[in-house]
């Protein structure tokens, strides 16, 4: 007996709804992006993201049950994106599957957004199986995660400030690429040269998995600062690319010392950050040489998606997760805790 999955996802800038087959087989992938509402401020604004949401979300639900060629009957639960994310946009989601649940009387399986970026890595790579260590990069956390089985997870390393794709926005913004910043700088760093300017890497001695990225913002912020008041000219592509290889030496010597320790064989990327083509590269390379398998997610399910959460979802759902009609968003919901 086939599992499937109606799956919901509106934790930030993107409205999504997915149906996802015995947690691999994607049915249908909808993503309504709002970038380009949000690209007017630099950033996703909250209020317009959860306003967007509550317009969008019905015909998105929609479109992702007719692409899969579904009906209800079809349907073993529904599973939403409960946190970590935006309150407000995150409601918006929670209160559509409830409605869902309750309607068609329905299992609602509450999914953690995070977990859902790591479960990412399943849908098309059918020899991933945990344990195995994953880099969460996003734009909103950045986590060095130990999968040890498909809902169980330790939290090995993080981000002391700021996330990695956060990172790559406000540099972005800096030398004015506009938003979202990391594809691209992503782009650009390509015809730059990598070792032009030497910024920091930090590497925290006590904690050898945690990360920070605020050290090589400022960096990269006072050198450009630093290039306007002697009235250099600033060669944009060199910054993005030496600062792009700041984040990625940091990410990558992390990941896979973290992987060596954990006597892992596998090593997964997930979040938006991991359609880095110079992340991905190097990773490949670094885990090549140390006799590591590598794995990461086709862009399209790296940045925020349904398909990701339906995954999650369908894992917790046979774990025996069941969610009350209670379930409210938690915006600080961490990896691995379980609130409803
Ligand atoms: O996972 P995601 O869609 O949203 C969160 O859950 O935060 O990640 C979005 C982040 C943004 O900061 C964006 O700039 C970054 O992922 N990103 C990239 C690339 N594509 C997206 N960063 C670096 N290189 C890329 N190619
Ligand atoms: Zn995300």
């Amino acid at each position: 007996m086939s599992v499937t999955i109606l799956a919901i996802e509106s934790s930030c800038d993107e409205t999504a709804a997915a149906v996802v087959e015995d947690g691999k087989n994607v049915k249908s992938n909808i993503i309504y992006s709002q970038i380009e509402l949000h690209k007017l401020y630099g950033g996703v604004v909250p209020e317009i993201a959860s306003r967007k949401h509550v317009e969008k979300i019905n015909q998105v639900i929609t479109a992702a049950m007719n692409d899969a060629g579904v009906a209800w009957n079809d349907i073993d639960a529904v599973a939403v994106t409960y946190g970590p994310g935006l309150v407000g946009a995150l409601l918006v989601g929670v209160s559509a599957a409830k409605a869902i649940a309750y309607a068609k009387h329905k299992p609602l399986v509450g999914v953690n957004h995070i977990e859902g970026h790591i479960a990412a890595n399943y849908i098309e790579n059918a020899d991933l199986k945990p344990p195995f260590m994953c880099m969460v990069a996003s734009g909103g956390h950045s986590h060095l995660v130990y999968v040890r089985d498909y809902t169980d997870f330790e939290i090995v390393g993080r981000t002391r400030d700021d996330a990695a794709g956060e990172a790559f926005d406000k540099v972005a913004r800096a030398i004015g690429l506009g938003y979202p910043g990391g594809p691209k700088v992503d782009k650009l760093a390509k015809e730059g040269n990598p070792s032009a300017i030497a910024f920091p890497r930090a590497f925290m001695e006590d904690a050898p998995y945690d990360f920070s990225f605020s050290g090589l913002k400022s960096a990269v912020l006072n050198y450009l600062n630093g290039c306007g008041m002697k009235g250099i000219e600033v060669n944009k592509a060199d910054v993005a690319a030496s600062f792009q290889q700041a984040v990625v030496d940091v990410l990558t010597t992390g990941s896979v010392r973290a992987a060596k320790e954990y006597g892992c064989e596998c090593l997964a990327l997930a979040g938006g950050v991991a359609s880095n083509s110079t992340l991905r590269e190097e990773l490949e390379n670094v885990c090549k040489k140390n006799g590591i398998r590598f794995f990461h997610p086709s862009p399209v399910y790296c940045t925020d998606n349904a398909a990701m959460i339906g995954v999650a979802g369908y894992h917790d759902y046979m774990n025996g997760v069941r969610s009350s009609l209670n379930l409210n968003a938690v915006p600080n919901l961490k990896i691995g805790e379980r609130l409803g």
